[in-house]
């Protein structure tokens, strides 16, 4: 049986999850690609530490070029986040001739223009289905599910933590405070979790959206964001007495005069389908011209519903290789994201929010 190698950075919540998985659905992965999955080696900081997942002797290495240079490695995933090193960690895997899988929406958001033009140039993939939405296969239903069809609009919730804090301070009266620790705890936070209440992370995400669903590349710091800081206990009390929920909302339009995007505390009809979503999970409600109105939902953060994306991701860079998609270099490879129009944004002024969504 053939032997597909892959190299891990990082091995904190996504990382320890994507390697149980591995480890956990060895047979059916085996079955189902007719090759094994051979994680060779996995770069952390301090090798010391506790881990979630039981590793073996010399499979962790603080050693980069351990990973870059094992010409058995034939997928790096990217899981330690921020935008460097991983930003150049990514340009140097793709220029050593391996694919990329990462769950890394901040990298892709700031600097995904530099990666994909690279992967494009040298051939090989770059697949990030865990950034956006935790486990749901949003990227993918967008990129390949509505491939036939125009979309036209999404609006969504793609931050698990604020979505986490606010139903908590909803539902349970918690304070803000101890919301975002439980969050944290739970392993759904960033690493740095202003990125999470101050709106940041759900740019990041809806620019990446913006790129599969409209083929258009944002800069995020371009977005108009606001974050859940500022909502307090009275706030969501007012909204109830009028019938409202507050959520955190990630919304993108798009027509013939061009696309817009923004994030923002909004509030919701309490009998609207986003207005039920609970806890970590994630929900995105996508508008396109043939289908009409379509709902992605499930969790959106954590160890394993991450995994599930980071896995298939490997899975599905495995299957183009072994069947050959990739057996030449250069750029004969096809890489998953094709070059995109940069978009300039309307003015927030301009924006109406969508009636079919909120
Ligand atoms: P963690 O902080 O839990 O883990 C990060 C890992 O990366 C750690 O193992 C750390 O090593 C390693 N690391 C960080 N910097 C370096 C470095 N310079 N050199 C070597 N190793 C390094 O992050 P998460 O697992 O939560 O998140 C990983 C990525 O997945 C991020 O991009 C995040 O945005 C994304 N993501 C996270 C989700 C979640 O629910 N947590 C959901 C979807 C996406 P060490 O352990 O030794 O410190
Ligand atoms: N911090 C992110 C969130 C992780 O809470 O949604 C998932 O991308």
């Amino acid at each position: 049986m053939r032997a597909l190698g892959v190299g891990i950075l990082g091995l904190g919540n996504v990382g320890a999850g994507t390697v149980r998985l591995l480890g956990e659905h060895r047979a059916r992965i085996e079955a189902r690609l007719g090759a094994s999955v051979h994680i060779r080696r996995v770069l952390v900081r301090d090798p010391a530490r506790e881990r979630a997942v039981a590793t073996a002797p010399g499979l962790l290495t603080t050693d980069i070029e351990a990973v870059l240079g094992d010409p058995e490695i034939a997928v790096v995933v990217e899981l330690m986040g921020g935008i460097e090193p991983a930003r150049s960690y990514i340009l140097a895997a793709l220029r050593a001739g391996k694919h990329v899988v990462t769950a890394n929406k901040a990298v892709l958001a700031e600097r995904g223009a530099e990666i994909f033009a690279e992967a494009a140039r040298v051939g090989r993939a770059v697949v990030f289905e865990g950034s956006v939405a935790g486990g749901i296969p949003l990227l993918r239903s967008l990129r390949e599910g509505l491939a036939s069809d125009r979309i036209t609009g999404l609006c969504g919730i793609v931050n698990g933590t604020s979505n986490y804090i606010l139903d908590a301070m909803t539902r349970t009266g918690a304070g803000f405070a101890e919301a975002l620790a439980a969050a944290q705890a739970a392993g759904y936070a960033e690493a740095d979790p202003t990125l999470d209440v101050g709106g940041g992370d759900a740019a990041h995400k809806l620019a990446l959206l913006a790129l599969v669903a409209f083929g258009v590349q944002v800069d995020p710091s371009t977005i108009p964001t606001e974050g859940i800081s500022d909502i307090t206990a009275f706030d969501i009390r007012s909204a109830a007495e009028l019938g409202f929920v507050i959520k955190s909302l990630a919304i993108g339009q798009r027509d013939d005069h061009g696309v817009s995007l923004r994030v923002h505390p909004t509030l919701v009809p309490r009998g609207h389908v986003l207005a039920g979503v609970q806890g970590a999970f994630n929900a995105v409600l996508v508008q396109s011209d043939a289908l009409g109105p379509s709902l992605y939902y499930g969790r959106g953060a954590g160890m394993m519903p991450t995994a599930v994306a980071v896995v298939s991701d490997i899975l599905e860079v495995a299957r183009d290789i072994l069947a050959g998609l990739y057996s030449g270099t250069g750029p004969s490879g096809q890489p998953t994201i094709l070059p995109a129009a940069p978009a300039t944004l309307r003015p927030l002024a301009e924006v109406v929010c969508a009636h079919y969504l909120c």
